[in-house]
């Protein structure tokens, strides 16, 4: 094990009807902010008033952002910005999923920076030396944003899309009640673990030696995806599979896994490059690259990791490591069919002569992968083989 320095500062409020914590939170930093939302599912679920009367209650000024779109848009974060300058806004309340919460975030970075928000996600993250705080009332298990310092955001004028990682963007708390949740569609339902799922390869999958509580903790999270996932399909409703779901995507991302470790991150570089030019939603873009990642990065010398994989999280027993690490290639690809997901990049509407243009905005940066390391040929591979 690696070392490291634990910073996990989001305050969490877990369970049913805590958003009635909201109004308290809210007096701590703020009486004028900006709230952030999507398309209006807050709207139909009724989380918007019951906000709003909470805002009203606490005397708040508060202006909005809404509209937020899936693989949220730069431009949107400008306006956010304008906004909170125009009408002094000095904290930001994201109300939905990690599209939402990941506007707010580079909202926050961008209202001190005396630039345009999308130096941030060129030059590094260095640049960010000040942010306003934010808070979140999380609608959408899957990403992680809830509790984590990252914001993945699109330029759709050069389709590219890059992130920032910084402390100073971790929301300052977050609410997750899971029944806020009981609405997110099927699709979204199914994308979200498999994202859930991402996060945790991305970190297991690594050639540190030593973490093992990392990689315990990182085979539970597994397992409960594998199992709440169909369950929460077939029962949307069901409080306990939400309320797994939901903790272990914040789990999954806020830093427990990766800590002492050297990660990998080479299928989010794919994936972030694909719904850059496709718009695809990112659980959907895994689901089809991960099981070919596997497949092209698996060797001799890494085969243990795979053979962990598959005897901790999928019970195979007696078989040699590379059998093993086949059969738990196998098992993950029938995960994502049983979660009725697209599987290849023809499904969602890729068309083959852009693959080149993908592998190529896969790696803005170099080689992506420290499990494997790949250059953009690798990617290119990869990528037709899901095609
Ligand atoms: O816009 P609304 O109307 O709210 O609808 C959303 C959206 O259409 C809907 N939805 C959310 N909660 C709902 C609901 N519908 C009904 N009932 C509810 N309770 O779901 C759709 C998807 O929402 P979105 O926020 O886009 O989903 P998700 O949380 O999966 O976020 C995806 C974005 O996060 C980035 C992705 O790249 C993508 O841009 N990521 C952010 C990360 C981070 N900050 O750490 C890490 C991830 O790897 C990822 O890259
Ligand atoms: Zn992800």
């Amino acid at each position: 094990m690696l070392d490291f320095e634990y910073t996990i500062s989001t305050k969490i409020f877990f369970g049913k009807n805590k958003t009635m914590k909201l109004g308290n939170e809210l007096n701590h930093y703020t009486k004028r902010m900006l709230l952030v939302y999507g398309g209006g599912s807050i709207k139909q679920s009724g989380i918007y008033d019951s906000v709003h009367k909470i805002i009203r209650e606490h005397n708040i000024t508060c202006k909005e952002l809404s509209g937020v779109q899936p693989n949220p848009r730069i431009s949107s974060v400008r306006n956010g910005i304008k906004l909170c300058r125009q009408n002094g806004l000095d904290f930001i309340l994201a109300v939905g999923g990690g599209s939402v919460i990941d506007c707010a975030k580079a909202i926050a970075a961008g209202v001190p920076y005396d630039g345009d928000p999308w130096d941030l996600f060129l030059q590094g993250d260095s640049k960010i030396k000040r942010a306003i705080p934010i808070g979140t009332i999380l609608t959408i298990a899957g990403t992680g944003s809830e509790m984590n310092g990252n914001a993945v955001i699109t330029n759709e004028e050069t389709a590219e899309k890059l992130a920032i990682h910084s402390d100073l963007i971790r929301p300052k708390f977050s609410i997750l009640d899971p029944t806020n949740t009981f609405t997110v569609p099927k699709e979204q339902t199914a994308a979200g673990t498999v994202d859930i799922m991402s996060h945790i390869f991305e970190q297991y999958f690594s050639l540190t030696k030593g973490a093992f509580i990392q990689d315990r903790l990182a085979e539970s999270m597994l397992s409960s995806c594998i199992h709440y996932g169909p369950i929460v399909m077939n029962e949307p409703e069901n409080y306990e599979a939400r309320a797994n779901l939901m903790w272990t995507s914040s789990l999954a991302l806020n830093g427990l896994l990766s800590y002492g470790k050297i990660t990998d991150w080479a299928t989010h570089a794919m994936e972030h490059a694909l719904s850059a030019m496709y718009d695809v939603t990112h659980g959907v873009g895994l689901a089809i690259i991960i099981p070919h990642w596997m497949e092209y990065v698996l060797n001799d010398t890494n085969a243990y990791k795979f053979a962990d994989y598959a005897k901790n999280v999928w019970g195979f027993t007696e078989s040699d490591d590379m059998s093993l690490a086949k059969e738990s290639i196998e098992k993950t690809k029938e995960f994502v069919r049983q979660l009725d997901m697209p599987t290849t990049l023809r499904d969602v509407g890729v068309n083959k002569h852009k693959l080149t243009e993908m592998a190529k905005k896969s790696v803005p940066f170099g080689d992506i992968g420290k499990f494997k390391k790949l250059n953009e040929r690798d990617v290119l591979t990869i990528l037709k083989n899901a095609f």
